[in-house]
């Protein structure tokens, strides 16, 4: 979203048309989701097509088609071509085409589902609240989200996780052994990468049970189901086992106050091998960053508003104090092109 500056003043401005485009922004979201549920942009990789045909193909109503077409053409989905013809817009082929291994319709699924859009509804309670009211929210046990996330959004952490692995491999090969623990792992990309480019690697997964069943399916399809061990139950109470040399920790913290995830961090400390080494990922937000800068960790502070009872974006600082603060030495952070979040690397003592 882009804000109007007002002129002359250097402030940011409002119009009416874009309080018309966020009040209705949900329309969008309606129509990502449905294009997709209908595989609408498939057919559109083999080259252009009309509403008629498209309709044909995915066996709706042509009036129905013809309006959804349109719609989707006039928030940027697709190309309406002449003769009355749509082809896929630039980029569609790798993000909207469900062959594509860079296919969003995951995401789509996840950022745009009943479970999202339900808590949304609340957020005025989570406003007044300070945290969700729901009761049934992020950190339910075995709550039914995470396998939907586990399943379908393993892709976007790619950059990260290559970030990742990259960055360890060199300290991993001084290493006897490169036993992993990947806490919170849901999909387990962060330590299957990281297994598939060091062949002596072990991960251990903890997750809750429901999650781990689809863990165990994506170890197994990756070929490493033999090098893949998994603890199930609540992270800040299970035994973690071990000590292992390295635990991960990604995506994890932001559910959480600062003192809870440095207490996290602490249970973690408690499992990694003297010398050995914690990985964590988040969002962050950066000291000179601000809303209009950087919008995106703003905006997903109101995600875990209204799914958490206390959970944010925390800054790279922060980051780096709840490391040391739970023992941990020598924080660093690192970012890529790639990597949608921020990588911090530690040492146990
Ligand atoms: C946002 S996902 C992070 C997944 C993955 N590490 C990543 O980077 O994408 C959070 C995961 O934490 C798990 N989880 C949440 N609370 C938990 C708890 N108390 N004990 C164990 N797992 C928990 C969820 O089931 C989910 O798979």
């Amino acid at each position: 979203m882009t804000n109007i500056e007002t002129p002359g003043t250097g402030q940011p401005g409002v119009d009416v048309k874009q309080l018309h485009d966020i009040a209705r922004g949900y329309v969008k979201t309606a129509l990502l989701r449905t294009a997709l549920e209908l595989r609408l942009f498939d057919p559109l990789a083999d080259g252009q097509r009309t509403a008629s045909e498209l309709a044909a193909h995915t066996d709706v109503h042509p009036r129905g088609m013809r309006i959804l077409l349109d719609a989707l053409a006039a928030i940027g989905l697709l190309h309406a071509r002449g003769g009355g013809r749509y082809a896929l817009p630039r980029g569609g082929e790798h993000l909207l085409v469900s062959t594509s291994p860079r296919f969003f319709g995951g995401a789509v699924r996840l950022g745009a589902s009943d479970w999202e859009w339900d808590a949304q509804k609340h957020l005025i309670d989570a406003v007044r609240h300070g945290g969700t009211v729901a009761a049934t929210h992020a950190l339910t046990p075995e709550f039914d989200y995470w396998e939907e996330f586990a399943t379908s959004t393993s892709w976007f952490n790619n950059g990260a996780a290559e970030l990742m692995t990259e960055q360890l491999l060199p300290w991993a090969a001084e290493r006897d052994s490169v036993d992993v623990l990947d806490i919170a792992c849901s999909h387990g990309s962060y330590g299957f990468t990281f297994a598939k480019a060091e062949p002596r690697a072990t991960i251990t997964g903890l997750d809750w049970p429901n999650v781990l069943e689809i863990t165990r399916r994506h170890a197994e399809r990756l070929g490493l189901a033999d090098r893949f061990r998994t603890i199930s139950g609540d992270m800040f109470k299970t035994p973690l086992g071990g000590p292992y040399d390295l635990v991960m920790l990604t995506n994890v913290l932001h559910h959480f106050s600062q003192e809870e995830a440095t207490e996290l961090l602490r249970h973690a400390a408690t499992a990694v091998k003297p010398g050995g080494r914690i990985a964590v990922v988040g969002h962050t937000t950066d000291e000179d960053d601000t809303p209009h800068t950087n919008p995106l960790p703003y905006m997903f502070s109101v995600i875990m508003l209204v799914q958490t009872h206390e959970g944010e974006t925390h800054s790279v600082d922060t980051y780096k104090r709840m490391l040391t603060d739970a023992g941990f030495v020598n924080p660093t952070d690192h970012r890529s092109e790639a990597a949608m979040h921020r990588l911090f690397l530690a040492d146990r003592a």
